[in-house]
């Protein structure tokens, strides 16, 4: 059995030696297929692999057209927006992900960029502080429980909105639950965004939800680029000269959020979230082992797609 790496985003080295590790001494072999710049080269690549393990990579069905070998396909990570799930169940492939195994690294980071913020890009002004401020945050998953597990210990007073999360769970961990996202951009002095890109949330984060944070709102996005409605992000920016927008996901528009909102705006050049050695190795491993437990066992837990 051929197991390909395909990360055009590499993992650590210390994770890829893992991955090796467990892929081997299952008797299996290990291909590896990182920072590439052209489609071709995966189309290539996973012509004879078994099973593929990718992070954003984008796996389509002429992808799936030309892995006539593929059993498997794991997402390195939590959001497989970028997996075509219909086309992998009609070339009967399994497609799975590794939730939480990267949640504590993209819950750190959403922090770094908030504290980046409201110090004010470090531009030597006075900023504000985080303790005592109302955070948001925008579905209550494996990074948002993280999320909210850091603002604690920052002294933040929490509040969550997820339609899908009961209502006491969030209690349990001593979160105020609100009803509406409506009501949560209404409270909260930062926004921290963890939704997944799906057909109802795309586009969603828009000019009217935005508008209802309070002076000097922060919205940080760590999630997905598709989530946020960039004509009415930047046409609120332009409005409301108070808010800041942070985000590690680069929108298309970010020259002109750049050039529209200095001192209120920063994007990361690459997704960072989830690139630490300790993300890349709980991932990573999980991935591989994982797909050990499928074709070993036909283990099919964390699958996403339909059979
Ligand atoms: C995820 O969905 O797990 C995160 O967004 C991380 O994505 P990445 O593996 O592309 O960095």
């Amino acid at each position: 059995m051929k197991v390909l790496i395909a990360t055009e985003k590499p993992f650590a080295k210390i994770a890829v030696d893992g991955i090796r590790k467990e892929i081997e001494a299952a008797g299996y072999e290990l291909a590896l297929l990182e920072k590439y710049t052209d489609k071709a080269q995966l189309l290539d690549a996973v012509k004879d692999a078994n099973a593929i393990i990718i992070r954003s990579d984008i796996i389509d069905n002429e992808v799936l057209d030309a892995a006539k070998e593929l059993k498997i396909v794991v997402r390195a990570g939590a959001g497989y927006d970028n997996v075509d799930l219909e086309a992998a169940t009609a070339h009967g492939v399994c497609v799975m992900n590794t939730p939480g195994q990267n949640s504590n690294a993209v819950a750190e980071l959403a922090f770094g960029l908030m504290i980046m913020a409201v110090r004010n890009f470090y531009d030597g002004k006075s900023g504000t502080e985080l303790m005592g401020k109302k955070l948001g945050i925008h579905a209550y998953g494996n990074v948002g429980r993280n999320v909210a597990r850091i603002a604690k210990g920052i002294g933040m007073e929490i509040y969550a909105y997820d339609a899908y999360c009961p209502k006491e769970a969030m209690e349990a961990d001593g979160i105020i639950p609100v009803n509406t996202a409506e009501e949560l951009y209404e409270k909260c002095n930062v926004v921290s965004l963890h939704i997944p890109a799906t057909a109802e949330t795309k586009n969603s984060i828009n000019y009217e939800l935005v508008n209802r944070m309070p002076k000097n709102g922060l919205l940080v996005n760590t999630a997905r680029k598709e989530v946020i409605n960039e004509a009415d992000l930047l046409r609120l920016m332009h409005d409301r000269p108070d808010l800041k927008y942070v985000t590690d996901i680069m929108p298309v528009h970010h020259v002109e959020f750049a050039e529209q909102c200095p001192g209120r705006y920063f994007s990361t050049p690459k997704k960072m979230g989830a690139q630490t050695a300790e993300a890349n190795i709980n991932a990573g491993i999980a991935a591989a082992k994982q797909i050990v437990g499928f074709l070993k066992d036909g283990c099919e837990r964390f699958r996403v797609n339909k059979k």
